[in-house]
């Protein structure tokens, strides 16, 4: 296909909505907060903060050059500017990373959906103890869950489709301001509940004696995840980037969105959590077990606001899902688009299918069907930790080093400055901690991903 008939971003509004729909996901509202809960609260929302400004902004740059230099598909953009070395390899596990984490991710969307359903038919009520079989259960059954990530990933397929301006832009300039408007409603609720302010202080009070060399890892780990750095997703939305967009500007605004939601979500269940006692450091289930609990405590008193609020949670969780799906869809979308000439729509259903049969096992391996764990884990874990762990860090490592390392810096310099337009003060900076800085932390990352830290 050739560049002049592939479609743009409408408008800079929408290149930073799409962006940030992508890099605002279960990444911030699920797994930020169970992380700073688990690790002192505020001291680790700081390390975080620092590790987007430091090696997140830089990363997402050099993959939002490769994407606008190339104007195409991941897998291209990295074999067009490697001139057939083995760098170009970057694209094509990039597109697969994509399709892996799809499978799974969807399954916790798909949870989410279930639980906006639940809430308002009034199932979430009742002890702490039924939240957790009420998890258990669902998260183990053979149909629902199933049914419900197979429903989000056939809404993403909908969006996709209709293709960048008409689907992906429009979806999100649709999602992105409802989910400010939900996550505002809890966050105001819940840190209006009397004894909130212990926990507001949880958020904003750094306690320095809890960060430890882990905190550091989690932080850096989390920040690849939730700024989508690392398999070609930021590259294949910058391909649909205008010359005009400031890339550095366009990744700090993302990234303060990012860091934004991320904050608000850790202010929107830590008050809570605190004013009716209980203890925020519950890993991954926090928001499926023992938020549920927390909420119906703290707002279980006035009739039905215990169900609103947990509607606007779980509803706000399935828009930043959701359009985090979007972005991971669209890279296998355009990657068969593009490469195998085939149509929008064909290969849309094909990323569709494969995404559809590896979240059915992944959905499944929950519960206790032996057949579905290996060496001690769950399918849904196997994905998680290769992909999360071992994938996306080597993406992000091997995306800066080709970047920084073997392509042309006039390129990169020129992406960076729009060709002379814009002011290049800060380039030596950005090129210094992406060269140095970055590569050093990732290989921390990779290595902790591996236990060997
Ligand atoms: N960033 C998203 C989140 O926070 C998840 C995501 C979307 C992602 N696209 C990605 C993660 C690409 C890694 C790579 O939930």
């Amino acid at each position: 296909m050739s560049q002049h008939n592939r479609s743009n971003f409408g408008s800079k509004l929408g290149v930073i909505l799409a962006t940030a729909g992508s890099a605002v996901g279960l990444g911030n509202v699920w797994r930020f907060p169970y992380l700073a809960g688990e690790n002192g609260g505020a001291a680790f929302i700081l390390l975080y903060i620092l590790c987007v400004l430091l090696l997140g902004i830089p990363c997402m740059i050099c993959e939002f050059a490769v994407g606008r230099h190339s104007h195409t598909n991941a897998a291209r953009a990295f074999q067009k500017m490697s001139n057939g070395t083995p760098w170009g390899l970057i694209g094509y596990v990039g597109v697969l990373t994509g399709v892996l984490i799809t499978g799974y991710y969807a399954v916790v969307a798909g949870w989410c959906g279930h639980y906006v359903f639940a809430s308002a038919i009034g199932h979430l009520d009742g002890n702490p103890e039924y939240f957790k079989q009420y998890f258990n259960d669902i998260s183990g059954d053979a149909v629902i869950p199933v049914f419900w990530a197979i429903l989000m990933i056939v809404i993403t397929h909908f969006v996709v489709v209709r293709g960048v301006q008409s689907g992906i832009e429009k979806a999100s300039k649709m999602m992105m301001p409802m989910l400010f408007v939900l996550l505002l409603v809890v966050v105001v609720c819940s840190c209006m509940l009397p004894g909130a302010s212990k926990g507001i202080e949880y958020v904003f009070n750094p306690d320095f004696s809890k960060i430890s060399a882990d905190s550091i890892i989690d932080a850096l780990g989390q920040t690849f995840f939730s700024m989508s750095i690392g398999m070609g997703c930021l590259c294949t939305y910058a391909s649909y980037f205008k010359e005009d967009t400031n890339l550095t500007s366009a990744a700090v605004q993302i990234s303060g969105i990012s860091i934004l939601v991320a904050v608000l979500a850790a202010l929107m269940i830590f008050p809570a959590a605190f004013a009716v006692g209980i203890e925020p450091d519950a890993g991954p289930s926090l928001i499926f077990i023992t938020l549920p609990n927390v909420f119906e405590q703290a707002f279980g008193g006035i009739p039905f606001l215990a169900e609103i609020v947990s509607i606007a949670f779980y509803l706000m969780l399935v828009l930043a899902a959701l359009t985090s799906l979007i972005s991971l869809h669209e890279v296998g979308t355009a990657y068969l688009h593009e490469e195998k000439n085939i149509s929008r729509r064909k290969a849309a259903w094909i990323v569709t299918g494969v995404c559809s049969l590896i979240c059915i096992f992944c959905s499944l391996s929950f519960g206790d069907r032996e057949w579905l764990h290996f060496f001690g884990g769950t399918l849904f874990s196997w994905f998680d930790f290769v992909t999360g762990q071992l994938m996306l860090p080597i993406g992000g490592l091997f995306t800066t080093l080709f970047v920084c390392w073997y392509v042309d810096k006039k390129i990169i310099y020129d992406q960076y400055t729009n060709r002379g337009h814009l002011s290049s003060g800060t380039f030596p900076l950005f090129f210094f901690c992406a060269k140095f800085f970055c590569p050093v932390c990732i290989i921390l990352i990779f290595l902790n991903g591996l236990g060997l830290l």
